[in-house]
């Protein structure tokens, strides 16, 4: 196993995901700020998150935390919207050591959705949209978090949420004729509850690699929003406000709980470039 431990200065942005998810972050991350460099972090072994507990997750979080932290990260995005459901809120509390900083995914994506601008504290108001459909795993659904962020900014909007059990195991097993019949029939199960949904939220970072299928079987008219973008945005307000956190490593790296060449191959196919794994 390499050993990669990095004291003192900031080395790079860390990107996490229970699995191939992040990637969709980490992707748009590298393209509106090339010249960050990147720890990726995915903990294939442990995945899927979505049907674990909230003290499973929690503990896996923290492990593949603290390794992103030795490998000289002093920001951690976790780009998971099932650890940032089930356990940020907790290590900010309890767990985050001083002069480190980990961030979800979850906050950008209401602030689009509510149409406000990145750190507005101000009270919950009325938005345009008012019957949302939830995309994501069963653990983000259980935890009520997104409901929970969306009640601080916005009232009066409905949110129908659909735990799509099966989807980020068919993709990382790379299955992706399984993985959009179940998209679809996800997408069915929510139109029974909410026929009409105004805006669609796919709350799994896995879920943009599927986002053709999410729209197809939605409909033109339901507005999809998927986090990558909006993440990469907000990241870079962030870095602009906090530059210590940039790092001053040159390249960015790719870790693994699992197996690496598999990883890698996963991942090269669904970033349509090489990214090379090495065990973590
Ligand atoms: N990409 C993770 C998310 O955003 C997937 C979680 C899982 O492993 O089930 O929720």
């Amino acid at each position: 196993m390499p050993t990669l431990f990095y004291k003192g200065n900031t080395m790079a942005v860390g990107i996490f995901d229970s699995g191939l998810g992040g990637l969709t972050v980490l992707d748009a991350v590298h393209k509106r700020l090339p010249d960050v460099p990147l720890v990726y972090f995915g903990d294939n072994a442990h995945a899927p998150y979505g049907v674990r507990d909230a003290d499973d997750i929690y503990a896996l979080t923290i492990a593949a935390t603290e390794r992103m932290f030795a490998a000289g990260c002093d920001l951690v995005v976790l780009a998971c919207n099932t650890a940032a459901s089930a356990a940020l809120r907790r290590m900010q509390e309890n767990w985050v050591p001083q002069g480190k900083r980990v961030l979800g995914v979850m906050v950008p994506l209401i602030e689009a959705l509510t149409e406000r601008q990145w750190g507005d504290n101000s009270p919950p108001r009325e938005v345009a949209v008012k019957h949302v459909a939830l995309f994501a795993t069963p653990a983000t659904v259980a935890s009520r978090a997104f409901q929970r962020e969306l009640a601080f900014r916005a009232i009066g909007v409905d949110v129908e949420a659909q735990a799509c059990g099966g989807v980020v195991d068919a993709i990382e097993e790379g299955d992706m004729i399984l993985a959009e019949a179940l998209v679809r029939s996800h997408v069915d199960a929510l139109k029974r509850k909410m026929p009409r949904p105004e805006a669609a939220i796919l709350g799994c970072t896995h879920y943009p690699l599927m986002a053709e299928t999410f729209q197809e079987a939605l409909g033109p008219d339901v507005s999809v929003y998927s986090q990558a973008d909006l993440v990469a945005a907000s990241l870079a307000d962030y870095l602009t406000r906090r530059p210590e956190f940039i790092g001053d490593g040159q390249e960015s790296m790719f870790l693994t709980t699992g197996d690496p060449v598999r990883v890698s191959s996963h991942a090269t196919q669904f970033l349509r470039r090489k990214i090379t794994f090495t065990a973590a």
